[in-house]
């Protein structure tokens, strides 16, 4: 029998490329069930809808017992803009553990315990103490994120625009955190473990622009604005409100160097070396 998998955050960006890397698996002996806010748009979203969605909110702990019914594991994945983890994720894990939720997987950043303001580390804990077998995946930067915070004026105006200073970036390919992800509700070597997930070199922007530069054939630029001509700069562009912050403190974050430190943790446990930044993007631009 096929097990149900619920997938909260579903609809974001991690969430989309974990589904759509299981529609190119196939998730074969896995029922992977969306809980998304907006059910009815879900089930018309062409990705999304592929899938069984149900309703789920963490701000209405009345939708958790009904997304978590049937459900075997869980892949947990905390919206950026939800800070008080003790007030909506506690209560999802109280709830997991009631219905004896055999694992949880979440998705959590690089370093967490260095940076005791991040609400991750609270996650990490609620998920530890209720004692249901977990897999946390402390991941770096998406590299993928370069083309989806930089994508339009690489091509516009060659420029690449971040506050990030000169900090470096353990690049991580979200397709390997999505493998690492699957792969933890099957692979018992990954059971409460908490896992360091990154590239294996760290970059800063500069040598991220010549690096496009030279597959681009064309120059383009690392600008490094002030914080408030780059928040000016990312409204014109239609960002919305919340990523901006959210942009804002990761690059707070890399430029405090928070963001350089790599690990061995994916090749110890996924036998295989990650995916590089160059081939990233050779593959994109
Ligand atoms: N970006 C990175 O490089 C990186 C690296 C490591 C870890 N992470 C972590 O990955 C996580 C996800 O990031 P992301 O970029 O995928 O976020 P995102 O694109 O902003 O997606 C957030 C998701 O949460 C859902 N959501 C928001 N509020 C909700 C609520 N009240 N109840 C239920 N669902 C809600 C959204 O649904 P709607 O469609 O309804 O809005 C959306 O599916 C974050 O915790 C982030 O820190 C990111």
């Amino acid at each position: 029998m096929k097990e149900n998998i619920l997938i909260t955050g579903s609809t974001g960006f991690f969430g989309r490329h974990l589904l759509s890397q299981c529609q190119e698996e196939s998730c074969e002996k896995k029922n992977i069930i969306a809980g998304v806010r907006r059910e009815n748009e879900a089930k018309v979203d062409a990705q999304i809808g592929q899938f069984e969605v149900r309703p789920f909110d963490f701000f209405n702990i009345n939708t958790f017992e009904k997304a978590l019914d049937g459900i075997k594991k869980l892949i947990l994945i905390r919206p950026p803009a939800l800070k008080n983890t003790k007030r909506y994720i506690l209560p999802l894990i109280k709830v997991a553990k009631q219905k004896n939720i055999q694992h949880i997987t979440f998705l959590s950043v690089t370093n967490t315990e260095k940076s005791k303001m991040i609400p991750h580390l609270s996650v990490e804990k609620y998920i530890i103490e209720s004692g249901i077998p977990y897999t946390i995946i402390r991941s770096g930067f998406f590299m993928q994120n370069i083309k989806r915070l930089a994508g339009n004026e690489i091509n516009l105006n060659q420029t690449i625009s971040m506050t990030a200073g000169n900090g470096k970036v353990n690049f991580t390919d979200i397709r390997d955190v999505v493998d690492i992800a699957y792969a933890s509700l099957v692979d018992a070597s990954l059971q409460n473990k908490e896992l360091e997930i990154t590239g294996n070199k760290s970059f800063n922007f500069y040598e991220v622009a010549e690096m496009i530069s030279k597959k681009a054939g064309k120059k383009i630029t690392y600008t490094k604005p002030s914080a408030i001509k780059f928040i000016r700069e990312k409204v014109k562009e239609k960002f919305s409100v919340q990523l901006i912050i959210q942009m804002s403190a990761v690059c707070n974050r890399i430029k405090q160097g928070k963001a350089e430190f790599t690990s061995d943790d994916f090749e110890r446990y996924m036998h295989r070396r990650p995916r590089s930044l160059e081939t990233y993007i050779m593959e994109t631009f």
